[in-house]
């Protein structure tokens, strides 16, 4: 198959492309408007081989990427641009809205147009797989409950409710156009190369920095955690083997409170990074309640039982052989981090970055 991917210098995006041009024999398109969350050196490894190519662009850009389809002529879209922080969504959700709500829609329409151009068993055979989020379903108050495909969408913060958006996007150019389309909704990814404004990475070099661990509010938010290369399998799955129109969770029983979580990494530390910084005795003294994130859910958990009935896929990580192979990953990858943190990585491309100033 020849795959166009969106978003593919991101975290999950770099995972699906270095396991589809590693484990299989696909040919990739990657777009990516290398935002601050874009960064090519994820692609190192496989940047050279000859069923990869890069393209510089915008999704909200129509004519561009309709310029691109036409000459790649795709079997299949794995959409996973977006912006993708709560965070930076609460402090400025515009970019959200335009990305994630805009920006799909300027995809669908040019998919649609390339689709329509197709021969009829390639129209058959074509799909345009989303990638979305768990959040879309807001949080959970019962102990026992889960996130099925059926759950209403109740999302809370601006970049949910754009990721909500766009899914209603998909669905209604389904609906309306015909468009095969697939939707996935995945809990919190954590493994290599994450962007370390994010829990995981940020705790990880945090501590061997010596600064102070931060803990949103009580730190008893429950996530549920999946390994990024397990992910990556569940999407190439989801788009060579799922019936279209469905809606597949995908999650990796591995629910963990947030305060947890960050006790795990510290404990992994004590014992793969001994050599504690100056004046730090123990990993687990740098953690500092912070004040709670607005509109903070309490609780994401996932029924993945559809994808393993369906499609048979069930992740190959636990929390525990996942974490640690992630903390050792950063161990073992400094440089990939020192140049992130000092904004190297974007080159001369687009400037300066604010990352600094969210692990400071
Ligand atoms: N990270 C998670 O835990 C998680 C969980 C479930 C679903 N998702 C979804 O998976 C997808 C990928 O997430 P991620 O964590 O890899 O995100 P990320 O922020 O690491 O990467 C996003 C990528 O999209 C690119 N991008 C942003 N705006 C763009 C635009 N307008 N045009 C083209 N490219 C653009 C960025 O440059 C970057 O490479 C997102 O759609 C996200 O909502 C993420």
């Amino acid at each position: 198959m020849r795959i166009f991917i969106t978003g593919g210098a991101g975290f999950i995006g770099s995972a699906l492309i270095r396991h589809l041009i590693s484990a299989t024999e696909h040919e990739v398109l990657n777009l990516d408007k290398l935002t601050y969350a874009g960064n090519l050196e994820s692609l190192t490894c496989i940047a050279t081989d000859t069923r990869y190519e890069f393209v510089q662009a915008d999704i909200a850009d129509q004519a561009t990427v309709s310029a691109v389809l036409k000459r790649f002529q795709p079997h299949a879209i794995m959409h996973l641009a977006a912006e993708s922080h709560v965070d930076r969504s609460i402090d400025g959700p515009a970019q959200f809205i335009q990305t994630n709500i805009v920006g799909t829609y300027a995809l669908l329409e040019a998919t649609r147009a390339y689709w329509l151009s197709l021969p009829d068993d390639e129209r058959a055979a074509f799909r345009f797989h989303h990638i979305s989020t768990d959040e879309v379903y807001g949080d959970l108050h019962g102990i026992d409950d889960l996130f099925t495909e059926s759950t209403p969408y109740a999302p809370s913060s601006p970049y949910s409710a754009s990721k909500a958006a766009s899914d209603h996007l998909v669905r209604a150019w389904q609906r309306t156009y015909g468009l095969p389309v697939l939707i996935t909704n995945c809990s919190n990814n954590y493994g290599p190369y994450h962007f370390p404004e994010k829990l995981i990475p940020l705790v990880i070099l945090n501590a061997l920095a010596g600064k102070p661990l931060p803990v949103y509010g009580n730190g008893l938010q429950v996530r549920d955690w999946l390994f990024v290369e397990d992910h990556a399998r569940a999407l190439l799955k989801v788009v060579t083997e799922g019936t279209v129109g469905e809606t597949f969770n995908i999650g990796g029983h591995n629910e963990q409170k947030n305060i947890d979580v960050v006790r795990s990494i510290c404990a992994l530390l004590e014992e793969l990074a001994p050599n504690r910084p100056q004046g730090v005795e123990h990993y687990a003294d740098l953690i500092t309640f912070v004040q709670d994130r607005p509109g903070h859910d309490l609780r994401y958990a996932i029924d993945a039982s559809k994808i393993e009935r369906e499609l048979g896929w069930v992740p190959e990580e636990t929390f525990a052989s996942g974490l640690r192979k992630t903390v050792q990953w950063y161990l073992d990858n400094l440089e990939w981090c020192q140049r992130v943190q000092d904004g190297s990585y974007q080159g001369q491309r687009l400037g300066t970055n604010n990352f600094k100033d969210l692990i400071a």
